[in-house]
C-alpha cells in the first residue's frame, strides 16, 4: 500500500477525490489535512469530515490547516462550488471529531517519523509551503507530490494566465517547485479532458447508494459552472486525477519539465510557467501531466465508488 496524506479545501471534486481514495486498497490514507481555498477553513473541514462519514470511515484523522495564503489575502470559490462548498447535496452536520493538531504540525511529525510517504494536495498549497518553510529537512523526507494545480497550454480558469489553486497561493506554490522535491502536477491541461458526461451522472445515480447520489448531486451543480464557461458538455473532475495517477500511473502521460510561478505580476500572478520545450536550462523539477485516456478513468473511477 502507498502511505499519502491528502491536503484538501473540499470543494465537490476534491470530495470525490477522498472517496476514491479510500476506496482504493493500494492507498492507505495516513490523513486528511484541510485547507482554506474553494470556501474558508471552517467549512472544508467541515466538509471533509462529511465525505469521511459518507464513506463510513469517521477513523480517518483529520487535520485543520492554515485558514489563509502565506503573502495573500484568501481568495474562495463560491461561484463555482456554493456557499456551503458541497452544494447540490444536502448534507447533515457531521459528528465525526478533528484531531487537535495543527496540519502544519501533523504533516511535518508524519514525514519526519514515517518514510515512503506522498502528499496529495488538491487545494492551494498553504499547508505544504508553509510545513516546508518551518521544517525544511522534511523535503528529503517526502517520497513524492501529485497535485492538483496549474495549467500551461490550456491557461487558467481563475485568471487568463493562473489555476484556482496556485494562484490562491503562488507563494506557496513556489516554495513546494522549488523544494527539490519529486513533484507531479495534474493540471488543466490534463484535467479538462476528464470531463463528467450525463450518462456518467445517470450511472451514479443507478448505483442507489448514498455515494452514488451524493458524487450524482454534486458533479450535477459543479458541471453548471464548467458547461455555462467552457460551453463543455460536462464537468472536468480535477482533483480526482491525483488519486487516479496514484492509482494507475498509466492512465496519464506527461513530461519531465522546468514548471515555476509567477509571483511579482499582477496580471501573470500564479502562472505556471511550464518549460515543455526545453527551451531553457532550467532545472527539469516537475512531471507535468498532460493527456490521459478518459475512458479507462471513468471506469477506474467508476468502479472504485461503487465499493462503498
Ligand atoms: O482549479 C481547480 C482546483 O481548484 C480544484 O482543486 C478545485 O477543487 C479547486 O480547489
Ligand atoms: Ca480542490
Amino acid at each position: 500500500m502507498r502511505k499519502i496524506i491528502i491536503d484538501t479545501d473540499p470543494g465537490q471534486d476534491d470530495a470525490v477525490a477522498i472517496l476514491f481514495a479510500l476506496a482504493s486498497p493500494e492507498l492507505e490514507v495516513m490523513g486528511i489535512t484541510t485547507v482554506a481555498g474553494n470556501v474558508p477553513l471552517e467549512l472544508t473541514t467541515k466538509n471533509a469530515r462529511i465525505v469521511c462519514e459518507l464513506a463510513k470511515r469517521p477513523d480517518v484523522q483529520i487535520y485543520a490547516g492554515c485558514d489563509r495564503p502565506m503573502g495573500r489575502t484568501l481568495v474562495t470559490a463560491e461561484h463555482v462550488h456554493g456557499e456551503t462548498g458541497l452544494n447540490g447535496v444536502i448534507h447533515t452536520d457531521p459528528t465525526m471529531p478533528v484531531q487537535d493538531a495543527h496540519a502544519v504540525d501533523f504533516l511535518i511529525e508524519t514525514l519526519r517519523s514515517t518514510d515512503g510517504v506522498t502528499l496529495c494536495p488538491l487545494g492551494p498549497l498553504t499547508n505544504i509551503g508553509t510545513a516546508l518553510q518551518k521544517a525544511p529537512d522534511i523535503a528529503r523526507r517526502i517520497d513524492e507530490i501529485v497535485l492538483m494545480g496549474g495549467g500551461y497550454f490550456e491557461g487558467g480558469n481563475i485568471t487568463p494566465a493562473a489555476e484556482f489553486n496556485i494562484y490562491v497561493d503562488p507563494e506557496a506554490a513556489d516554495i513546494v517547485m522549488r523544494s527539490g522535491v519529486k513533484v507531479t502536477l495534474a493540471p488543466l491541461d490534463l484535467t479538462h479532458k476528464m470531463l463528467t458526461s450525463a450518462e456518467w451522472i445517470a450511472a451514479m445515480r443507478a448505483l442507489n447508494t448514498d455515494v452514488g447520489d451524493a458524487v450524482a448531486g454534486w458533479t450535477d451543480f459543479f458541471e453548471r459552472f464548467d458547461v455555462a464557461k467552457y460551453g463543455s458538455a460536462g464537468a472536468p473532475l480535477h482533483d480526482p486525477c491525483v488519486i487516479a495517477h496514484l492509482v494507475d500511473p498509466t492512465l496519464f502521460s506527461g513530461r519531465l519539465c522546468n514548471v515555476e510561478i509567477e509571483l511579482n505580476s499582477d496580471l501573470t500572478r500564479g502562472m505556471t510557467v511550464a518549460d515543455w520545450w526545453g527551451v531553457t536550462d532550467r532545472p527539469k523539477n516537475a512531471t507535468f501531466l498532460r493527456d490521459g485516456d478518459r475512458t479507462r478513468f471513468f471506469t477506474l473511477l467508476s468502479t472504485r465508488l461503487a465499493t462503498l
